[in-house]
């Protein structure tokens, strides 16, 4: 890890990780690998307060989880997780380790997250993302190496035209490099294009544009590669999954980049619809073309941060449980027909977390919190559970040329991963 003297960071969180794999260990042995069971053998859920059939009735362990029904078609299947409850909380801890076979930090491989001075890493959310993923066989996508939010607050006075270019090498280097062979798939570029700022490539004015020009993108892919030769390396963005004409030009701008790149022979393996829709949505035949013509190019795609806002529909919850699930259900059912969509993860996995409740400007009218994932509050599979659950069933699984992500995960990494 050279420039890198956060030594004394990571020795710090040893005893934290030592900890959190007894508490990750627990889960497991509590039921997570449940999915092993024949079907109709699971364990029924315990839940606290509920009748004694309640469990029974909604039963979606094991067998009947999501990631038992994405391993029989070919899909890896997850969430967006947080690390302060993986090891605080074990209803979210198993609810995770039962349903996903991938996961994705939600914040804590950010820049902000890892970077709390020029000149140091901290490491330890995100190593327990990656414990814990690897402890319960599950893949793990890196989000992400260059965005324009997520920047730590020393950056602006920093990070100047002159080293900018050094900066982000550095980064990506000791950042993938970390992981190097752990991961499912970096997110290198993250929501590179906005059209509104007006340029004709449709790049957004990034601190990253703005730095370095448009070559900005092409280095972090590269110099990914070259730290990490294994993990797929993805573009991703939102605003690009519905035919309104606002998206339709955007999903443009996200196909010619990525033309640019592969005729400059930039490595990029593929491209992630983030996929952040409120209900009532549902894709037209613009988003399957896409995805087509990205398979064409031998590219991958995952859905990569699926939640359905509830915003415009009436408060009472049977009937925005009803409309999101539909979306759900509109949206994937075409989409993950599609065999180069390797994975879907929805981002968040509990109604208790999702970010939408914490976003001051975008929350329903009357104040109640949204309903926008596969749980809800009190980890009761929500109807959109069930609608993601039919998607993944209506779809046929076939193999890709080239690495296979359909492979069933055989760990080869050690139990707890030296990162050091
Ligand atoms: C969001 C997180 O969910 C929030 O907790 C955080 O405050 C802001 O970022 N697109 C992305 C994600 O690529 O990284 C964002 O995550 C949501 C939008």
């Amino acid at each position: 890890m050279s420039g890198n003297d956060g030594s004394g960071v990571r020795r710090g969180s040893a005893k934290t990780r030592r900890e959190f794999l007894t508490s990750a260990a627990a889960v497991t042995a509590a039921g997570g690998m449940a999915s092993l069971l024949p079907l109709g053998c699971e364990q029924p859920k315990s839940k606290m307060g509920q009748g004694a059939l309640a469990p029974m009735l909604d039963d979606v362990s094991g067998s009947r989880s999501l990631r038992a029904h994405g391993a029989a078609r070919g899909l890896l299947v997850g969430c967006a997780v947080n690390p302060d409850h993986l090891d605080g909380e074990p209803e979210y801890a198993r609810t995770v380790a039962e349903q996903a076979s991938i996961v994705v930090p939600e914040n804590a491989m950010k820049w902000a997250a890892l970077r709390p001075n020029p000149t140091q890493y901290d490491f330890r959310r995100a190593d327990d993302v990656v414990v814990f993923a690897l402890s319960h066989e599950q893949k793990v996508r890196g989000h992400n190496l260059c965005w324009h939010e997520a920047i730590p607050a020393w950056f602006a006075g920093t990070v100047t035209k002159e080293n900018a270019a050094q900066y982000l090498t550095q980064h990506i280097q000791t950042v993938a490099g970390r992981y190097a062979g752990k991961l499912h798939s970096w997110d290198v570029v993250n929501e590179a294009i906005e059209l509104k700022d007006g340029r004709p490539d449709g790049l957004r004015n990034s601190p990253w544009l703005e730095l370095m020009g448009p070559s900005y993108i092409e280095l972090a892919f590269r110099t990914a590669r070259e730290a990490d030769g294994t993990a797929l390396l993805t573009y991703n963005d939102y605003g690009i999954e519905l035919d309104t004409q606002e998206q339709i030009d955007k999903r443009g701008q996200v196909m010619m980049l990525v033309r640019r790149m592969q005729a400059r022979g930039v490595p990029i393996d593929a491209v992630g619809i983030q996929s952040h829709l409120s209900a009532g949505d549902a894709p037209g035949a613009g988003l399957i073309h896409f995805i087509r013509e990205l398979r064409a190019m031998n590219l991958q795609v995952f859905i990569t941060e699926m939640d359905v806002n509830d915003r415009k529909l009436p408060e009472p919850v049977a009937e925005r449980d009803a409309g999101v699930a539909k979306t759900y259900r509109d949206y994937l059912t075409p989409v993950l027909a599609e065999p180069n969509v390797t994975a879907a993860l929805t981002w968040g996995i509990t109604d208790r977390y999702t970010w939408l409740n914490g976003l001051p400007h975008a929350s329903r009218a009357d104040g109640k919190p949204e309903r926008p994932l596969p749980f809800d509050y009190d980890y009761n599979p929500t109807p959109a559970f069930f609608a993601e659950r039919d998607a993944i069933d209506g779809r046929t699984a076939q193999a890709l040329p080239g690495a296979n992500p359909y492979a069933p995960f055989h760990p080869t990494q050690p139990q707890r991963p030296q990162f050091e």
